[in-house]
């Protein structure tokens, strides 16, 4: 097993990097031990004493309800999250404070304040009102990252509609399959967005997404010049600005019941169907809030930078809600990484002095590449805390970070969750020592183990699957329309949380992440499932089979490689290889896209006739197959 042989690798990893001494001293949390220790002793206790340090309308009756699977947390409080993260800060004196700088390829910078946030905010959701949308009705958004993206999410959760990004990155197929899932009332889109110079456009892929989408009520768009919106488009589609130009700077917020939901994001599970994944307000806003606050350490004047997109949950969480919740100022930025040079990134650390800096280990590997005379150029010493999300950091990728980026001053914090977590749930803190490729402890109230297939502990230094034994403020709710499959999470292994990743634990109880455990592939930090890339290639008129596996990749962690089964008479040839990709580009989306396709006669299969991808993937890397008893022939 590849796993197997990358965990031999890592598991010899002992460095432990200390944590700077001025970064312990102004560190929210000193002493991680005593506090895990006396937090799983009062799980709900420690979650209160945090939910306090929040503003509600009306406080919970009971911290937790635990009807397993079924959690609700903060029953009976009220509250609205966007109260905690706009007017809160406003009232307190932070009105001309800048809540976010965006920028673009070009550098064109904009500012924007909490209070004109507010008022943003409020304007769109007097819009989202005048068209009728109300509490609970379902609101798409497929808008680039930018501020404007950002308000309309807000919008939503001020009048208790429940957004749903949708990465804009994804093709008309993904997004048709996501608005029509979510029977969205209203979608809001924009003109176009740009990468690498290159103008993208929005609008059409919208139109044909909700072609014959009878319950779409409204498409609003952002015309950010372009001139989209013409006569002829008709009453469907609204103008942003001609929508908000009218409105009310005021909206009260809309009384939200702590489990009322928040919002909906789509991600990729084992079958072809994405999941629904579902959060609600209460619980979500205060992880969401304390771990922005204990794991980057923010204090008043920090500024802090997270380089996802807000189609993705680490968006969603520490870009908008988390960080809002504790007023700072952040970056958001629109366009590629290393465009219109590798400079990019570092130019607007040392420009804006960012404190915290919160990455993805692909694009650290992609900088490795460039060379370290990319980051030498600038001035970064303003960083402290420097963070990892979506995939395991190879030590290799974690050292040239702590030195390149670090300078040997900052710590990294590796954080582990998911979309279904919406909050870090394994990462060190700043202020205890850090292993570089091992995310670290859990978090405060967490119970984590590593067990086999039954459920039973595993030794240490051992890979097994990671569980979570008890459930936490921001765990995902349900799935859309399907509590089967949330049950799934649940019933694996009975009584507790399946996470579908491998992992280990050490002596110390630093866990280790191995990758997916499941028909999950990871690519560049992002989650695609292998049945969803089958299914968009079975889909092509010349294609009778098509199975997918992910192969390592130096740059991506996974790169994928599908197997292809042409129907009687259809001759392989390169064309059709391009053929195909381009038509899971237009299904999916471009990151969904293989590099690489092999035509072949047959697939491994079991007796009952699941294809075994396991097999698959030991030849293609030249590993051992394995236990084969259940293969067809
Ligand atoms: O396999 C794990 C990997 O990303 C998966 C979750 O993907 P997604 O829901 O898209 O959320 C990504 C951002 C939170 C996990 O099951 N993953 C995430 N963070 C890490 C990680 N793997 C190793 N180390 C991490 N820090």
């Amino acid at each position: 097993m590849a796993e197997q042989e990358k965990a031999e690798v890592l598991l010899k990893v002992k460095e432990k990097y200390e944590p700077p001494k001025e970064i312990v001293e102004r560190a929210w949390i000193k002493d991680y031990e005593s506090l895990y220790q006396e937090s799983v002793k009062d799980r709900e206790g420690f979650w209160a004493k945090v939910a306090e340090e929040l503003h509600w309308f009306k406080k919970w009756d009971k911290v937790l309800e635990w009807n397993y699977p079924y959690a609700k947390w903060f029953v009976g409080g009220k509250t609205n999250i966007t109260y905690n993260c706009l007017d809160v800060h406003v009232q307190n004196g932070k009105r001309n404070k800048v809540a976010y700088i965006y920028l673009d390829e070009d550098n064109n910078e904009k500012k924007i304040t909490y209070g004109e946030l507010l008022e943003l905010v409020n304007r769109i959701a007097n819009g989202l009102k005048s068209l009728g949308v109300q509490k609970g009705d379902r609101v798409s958004i497929y808008m680039p990252n930018t501020i404007e993206a950002v308000a309309v999410m807000l919008a939503c959760a001020r009048i208790g509609a429940i957004h749903s990004v949708v990465f804009a990155g994804f093709s008309e197929g993904a997004l048709r399959t996501r608005i029509e899932d979510a029977k969205a009332k209203v979608v809001f889109t924009a003109s176009y967005t740009k990468r690498r110079g290159k103008r993208i456009d929005l609008l059409p892929t919208v139109e044909k997404a909700i072609d014959g989408l009878d319950f779409v009520e409204k498409v609003v768009v952002w015309d950010r010049g372009g001139d989209v919106l013409s006569e002829e488009k008709g009453e469907l589609f609204v103008n942003f600005d001609e929508l908000i130009k009218n409105s009310s700077p005021d909206c009260e917020p809309e009384v939200m019941d702590a489990e009322d939901p928040l919002f909906i994001l789509y991600t990729s599970g084992t079958t072809g169907k994405p999941k629904g994944v579902l959060h609600t307000t209460g619980g979500y806003m205060v992880q969401t809030y304390y771990t922005s606050k204990t794991v980057f350490d923010l204090h008043e004047d920090d500024i802090f930078w997270c380089t996802a997109d807000i189609g993705w949950i680490t968006g969603h969480s520490y870009i908008v809600y988390g960080i809002l919740a504790n007023g700072v100022t952040s970056l958001i930025v629109e366009g590629a990484p290393d465009y219109p040079n590798p400079g990019r990134w570092w130019s607007y650390v040392e420009k804006y002095r960012v404190n915290v800096f919160y990455t993805a280990p692909t694009a650290i590997r992609m900088f490795m590449r460039y060379g370290e005379e990319w980051p030498a150029k600038y001035d970064m010493s303003s960083l402290r805390i420097l963070g990892s999300v979506g995939e395991p950091i190879n030590p290799e990728a974690w050292h040239w970070y702590y030195e390149n980026i670090g300078k040997g001053k900052c710590v990294i914090v590796d954080t582990w969750w998911q979309t279904e977590t919406g909050a870090h749930m394994i990462t060190t803190v700043p202020s205890y020592p850090a292993k570089p490729g091992k995310a670290g402890k859990p978090f405060f109230t967490l119970e984590v183990d590593i067990v086999d297939k039954d459920g039973k502990r595993l030794p240490p230094d051992t890979v097994g699957f990671l569980v979570i034994k008890t459930p936490w403020p921001s765990m995902l709710r349900t799935c859309w329309g399907e509590p089967e499959r949330y049950e799934k999470y649940w019933n694996t292994i009975p009584g507790v949380y399946f996470a579908g990743d491998l992992a280990s634990y050490d002596e110390e109880g630093y866990i280790m992440i191995l990758g997916r455990a499941d028909d999950v592939i990871n690519v560049a930090g992002h989650r695609i499932g292998t049945m969803e890339v089958e299914s968009a290639l079975v889909d092509h008129p010349a294609v009778a089979e098509a199975a997918v596996i992910g192969k390592p990749h130096e740059v991506k962690g996974e790169s994928i490689k599908a197997f292809v089964i042409l129907k009687k008479g259809i001759e392989p040839s390169d064309k059709l290889v391009e053929e195909l990709k381009l038509h899971v580009r237009n299904e999916l989306g471009a990151i969904a896209v293989p590099d690489e396709i092999e035509f072949v006669e047959k697939l491994p299969k079991t007796r009952s006739g699941k294809i075994m991808r396991r097999v698959l993937k030991a030849q293609e890397l030249g590993l051992d197959v394995g236990d084969v008893s259940t293969l067809e022939d």
